[in-house]
């Protein structure tokens, strides 16, 4: 099939489906005014904030700000790709699906792809049969061995050894009919500085095949046997690995972690083979890199995140991104603080799973774990390491949108410092005001709760939304819009490109609930709009409406503008510029554009 074809039979799929009554199989949802409303598949909570609208196919969960069409629903839902998520879609409705005609391009990615796993897979083998059937692994089995990694977990994980020499996994792959070109293009050899031929990249090494989550080998670590350098040694990136995207154990611990919903992250390969063969089988490890909103995404639907992290530093920093990352997904980070700086493949060895299962219960929330391991590595006796405590803390607690949460942290911490809380308080007033504009916070001078409501929208944002919205009710009041208002109007960059998408949409005659038109937004602009879509707005009296915002919009802009021309003029004054004159003049100008418009 042609891609214009295609493009047709997913623009089909999408006028045909209904999608209250795809997102019904897997949410109960119930009518309230024009849209449908539940509990978001995509967070933990309690009461709904997911609503969808049925006339124009889209979702939008207020609670974690995830949004999109019906197809962007599947791949969330079922960890897709677009084009599963179109197969599957047109499985529910019973439509013949057509193959998409693949580009050369992408027919030879596709091919490359598979020569790579398949060139991993026979290495897997390789690696797997030196260390339990060749007698040069003999030292590689007694460190497994030293080490408590039992035959089943060695089968398990598919675990292997590296002969110490040159060619022997080139020449078992080449027998194989594997070129060495591939092996290279894998990770798996090296060229030689000649330029002729290729050496094993991995030699004398206990070696971990690194699998996604559909179990495909994608890359390999490798360890040495004793204390030499690098301790271990990683595929490089490939087409096929992307050590951003991969979590090492997941193909074994995703079954685990959708039943618990919960998931453990670990450093290390054998942190995650100590934790499986514990029992703890919904751990995986982000293998020595930072954790990152990739890894988060392939842990699908988990509701909470323990990081199980061995040093204080890998902790922290893993703390501050799982912030971030939380409040991306909605998902909750507890950390693990694993006593005598062990790591968990150390601390089950020594203390034994249960001990281990009792960590993961007694897990610490973010603020409390922050706090602990401040309170551990500053000296808070004198007043700089009060000071360095708080603004420690000041972002973790900022984070909280529970204002009983919040009030009780403000208590341990100053408790804990020996500080009056209202410092603290005032310190985080001063955080939220300055970093986080778009939260609102209410300190009461003597009241003793900070309430934080959830992202107050300023009156030109919600103009800029409304507009948007009144755009694609009434199509017809585009031009007139576009007379009104210029795209730098629009302060913010996601609203420009939809107001833009939309104005050519409408040049072209298309719908904006046409895909083609939703593909050119991008995924952050595609999801403000789903956001819009679902904004519970007044339709009525929309001439009065558009022309208010049209205002607010424009007021806002010119009085940027204006501070703009007036800086200008100000810094050439001071640098004896005459052309000062004109920024002035322009600015004036502005002015009265500003009065003007005021008082129409
Ligand atoms: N790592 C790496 N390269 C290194 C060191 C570490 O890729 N040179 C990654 C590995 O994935 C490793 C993880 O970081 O598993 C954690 O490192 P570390 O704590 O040093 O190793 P452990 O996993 O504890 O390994 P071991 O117990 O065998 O020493
Ligand atoms: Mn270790």
């Amino acid at each position: 099939m042609k891609d214009k074809d295609y493009e047709d039979f997913v623009e089909r799929l999408r006028a045909e489906s209904d999608i209250v009554s795809i997102i019904s199989q897997y949410v109960p949802l119930k009518k309230k005014g024009k849209n449908y409303w539940g509990c978001c598949p995509f967070h933990n909570e309690k009461s709904p904030s997911f609503s969808v609208t049925p006339d124009k196919g889209f979702f939008y969960c207020f609670g974690c700000q995830s949004g999109g069409n019906v197809f962007t629903f599947l791949m969330k839902m079922e960890n897709m790709v677009f084009p599963e998520a179109v197969k599957l879609l047109a499985n529910k409705l019973n439509i013949p699906v057509p193959e998409r005609e693949k580009t050369e391009k992408e027919r030879q990615i596709e091919r490359e792809r598979v020569t790579l796993f398949r060139a991993n897979e026979l290495a897997r083998d390789f690696f797997y049969a030196c260390l339990t059937k060749t007698n040069f692994a003999g030292g590689a089995r007694k460190y497994l061995e030293h080490r408590g990694i039992t035959q089943e977990a060695v089968k398990q994980f598919g675990l292997g050894f590296a002969p110490p020499a040159w060619d022997k996994l080139v020449n078992g792959l080449s027998t194989r009919g594997i070129q060495l070109e591939t092996m290279i293009k894998a990770g798996l050899a090296a060229e030689r500085n000649s330029g002729e031929g290729a050496y094993d990249r991995f030699r004398n090494r206990i070696m971990f095949p690194i699998c996604d989550l559909r179990g495909r080998v994608v890359g390999f670590g490798g360890r040495v046997l004793d204390d030499s350098q690098p301790k271990y040694l990683n595929s490089p990136e490939t087409l096929v690995f992307n050590k951003r995207h991969i979590l090492f154990g997941l193909n074994l611990a995703d079954k685990f972690i959708r039943e618990t919903g919960q998931a453990i992250v670990v450093e290390g390969y054998m942190d995650v083979i100590a934790a499986h063969s514990a029992g703890v089988r919904n751990t995986v490890a982000s293998l020595g890199t930072a954790f990152t909103l990739e890894q988060a995404k392939s842990l699908r639907s988990v509701h909470e995140i323990v990081f199980a992290y061995d040093s204080d530093a890998a902790g922290q920093n893993a703390t501050l991104r799982a912030l971030e990352i939380a409040k991306k997904l909605g998902i909750t980070i507890k950390v693990i603080a694993i006593p005598d700086g062990k790591d968990p493949d150390e601390y089950i060895r020594k203390h034994g799973a249960d001990a281990f299962k009792l960590l993961v219960t007694e897990s610490l929330s973010l603020v409390e774990y922050s706090l602990r391991s401040s309170l551990q590595t500053i000296d808070y006796s004198t007043l700089e390491g009060k000071v360095a405590v708080v603004s420690k803390m000041i972002p973790v607690l900022a984070s909280l949108d529970n204002a009983v949460e919040i009030n009780e942290y403000i208590t341990q911490t100053s408790e804990a410092l020996s500080i009056d809380e209202s410092s603290i308080r005032s310190e985080l007033r001063k955080y939220l005001n300055i970093e986080k504009k778009d939260r609102i916070v209410n300190v009461g001078k003597d009241s003793s709760a900070v309430y934080l409501k959830n992202r107050q929208v300023s009156p030109t944002e919600q103009a800029e939304k409304t507009i948007i919205r009144f755009m694609c009710e009434d199509m017809s009041i585009i031009p007139y819009i576009e007379v009104q208002l210029t795209l730098e109007d629009i302060q913010d960059e996601r609203r420009k490109k939809i107001m833009k998408s939309i104005c050519n949409a409408y040049n072209m005659e298309k719908n904006i609930t046409d895909i083609s038109f939703q593909e050119t937004l991008g995924e952050e602009a595609a999801l403000e709009f789903s956001h819009i879509m679902l904004m519970d707005i007044q339709l009525t009296n929309m001439t009065q409406m558009v022309d208010d915002c049209i205002k607010k919009i424009r007021l806002f802009s010119l009085k940027k503008l204006y501070e703009e021309h007036r800086l200008r003029a100000d810094e050439l004054h001071r640098m004896g510029d005459s052309s000062f004159l004109q920024e002035l003049a322009e600015s004036q100008r502005i002015n009265d554009e500003i009065t003007k418009l005021h008082q129409s």
